[in-house]
């Protein structure tokens, strides 16, 4: 039996969780937590003791014991329970990306501490992740990232600037959250994906490449220095990569189907946008640079996508403001948790006065 506490247990991907907890024996929920939606009711209904919203989430995982903490907490809020997992030495799924991007060298460190596994939950990295199993590192050439392209796939940027909400939260394949969802739309998600590729598979970012896939059924592939690619296929389901976090090394039986290829399946890549949507250069530039630097990139996009949604600012000046604040961090390397929460408020800070400046 594996205990599992899931947090961020009221979102997208904490209801799948539940759902894949639900249907296999081997799994039970022991903790649950949100950001401020309340929970007596889900964890009375659940027999879950130990349940909490918002606040320090290392106190519940101090208190309940978890084998596996499942990270779906969204934004840098998540950081806490990534180091408190990776320290302990109990296996992380890890869905929230953002604790890897702003913290990667102190995760991995902690990691190298604890020994525990660090098991990815987003569906790409998952796939790179399944690709690789058994292999050896120096066999590997690149790994490629595919992306949907979101929303706004082949507008130019004229035609993005009177895009709304409803049309930015409106993605073609992928049922998500609403931060996630407009990361897409402005190929942020891939940005910080490609930063948590570099930290979870210890590849520099010339080998990471990113593809635009429209029908999201690709959702890694591995070069292989013979000239042979490993891909992983699927329809976009999340719960494909949630179970194999929960149950790995097994593979557990899921609703989801199987591919169908006798029905004209057609694969189809391209090129990435990156003029029309530079928050994927601008995370890979981040990322290069080092340090603090993806933490900043990180806080920035928050901030602007928070103001966003606020109806506060365009859908184009989202990578303004990021752009904006990113020229003006230092992004020197953090050397502790302390540093590393500086380095986030400066950058929120940054990014504020962009917004202020661009949207008075
Ligand atoms: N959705 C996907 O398909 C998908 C795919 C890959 C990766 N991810 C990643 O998974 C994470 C979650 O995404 P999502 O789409 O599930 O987001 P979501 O639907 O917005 O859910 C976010 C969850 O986090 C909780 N939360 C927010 N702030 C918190 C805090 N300070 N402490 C504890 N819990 C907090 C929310 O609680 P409240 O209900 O109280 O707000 C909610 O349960 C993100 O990092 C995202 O990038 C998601």
């Amino acid at each position: 039996m594996k205990r599992i506490a899931v947090l961020g247990v009221t979102g997208s991907i904490g209801r799948q969780a539940l759902e894949i907890i639900d249907a296999d024996d081997e799994l039970e929920l022991c903790a649950l937590a949100s950001g401020s939606s309340e929970l007596e009711t889900l964890a009375a209904a659940r027999g879950v003791r130990h349940a909490q919203v918002g606040g320090d989430l290392t106190t519940l995982l101090d208190l309940s014991e978890p084998d596996i903490v499942l990270n779906a907490v969204v934004g840098f809020a998540g950081l806490p329970a990534t180091l408190w997992a990776l320290e302990h030495g109990v296996t992380l799924a890890l869905a929230n990306k953002e604790s890897l991007v702003a913290a990667g060298e102190l995760a991995l460190a902690a990691q190298g501490r604890g020994g525990g596994l660090l098991l990815p939950v987003d569906s790409e990295h998952s796939a790179v992740f399944q690709c690789l199993e058994g292999r050896r590192l120096d066999s590997v050439d690149s790994i490629v990232l595919t992306a949907s392209g979101g929303p706004f796939r082949g507008r130019t940027r004229e035609q993005l600037a009177d895009v709304t909400r409803a049309d930015a939260l409106a993605h073609p394949t992928w049922q998500m959250g609403p931060k996630i969802t407009i990361d897409s739309a402005t190929l942020a998600n891939k940005g910080l994906e490609l930063i948590e590729a570099h930290f979870l598979f210890g590849l520099p970012y010339d080998r990471i490449e990113v593809v635009v896939h429209p029908t999201s059924v690709v959702h890694a592939i591995v070069r292989f220095r013979d000239g042979a690619s490993l891909a992983h296929l699927g329809y976009p389901d999340m719960r494909v990569p949630i179970s194999y976090a929960l149950t790995y090394p097994e593979r557990a039986a899921t609703p989801v189907e199987g591919l169908d290829f006798s029905n004209r399946l057609t694969l189809e890549f391209e090129r990435p946008d990156v003029e029309t949507f530079p928050m994927l250069a601008l995370a890979r530039n981040a990322g290069e640079a080092g340090g603090t630097h993806p933490c900043a990139y990180n806080a920035a996009n928050e901030v602007a996508v928070a103001a966003f949604l606020a109806g506060r600012l365009p859908f184009l000046g989202i990578a303004g403001v990021a752009e904006e604040a990113l020229a003006r961090v230092h992004g020197v390397p953090a050397q502790d948790l302390d540093e590393l929460i500086e380095a986030d408020a400066e950058a929120r800070r940054l990014a504020e006065e962009a917004l202020g400046a661009l949207v008075p």
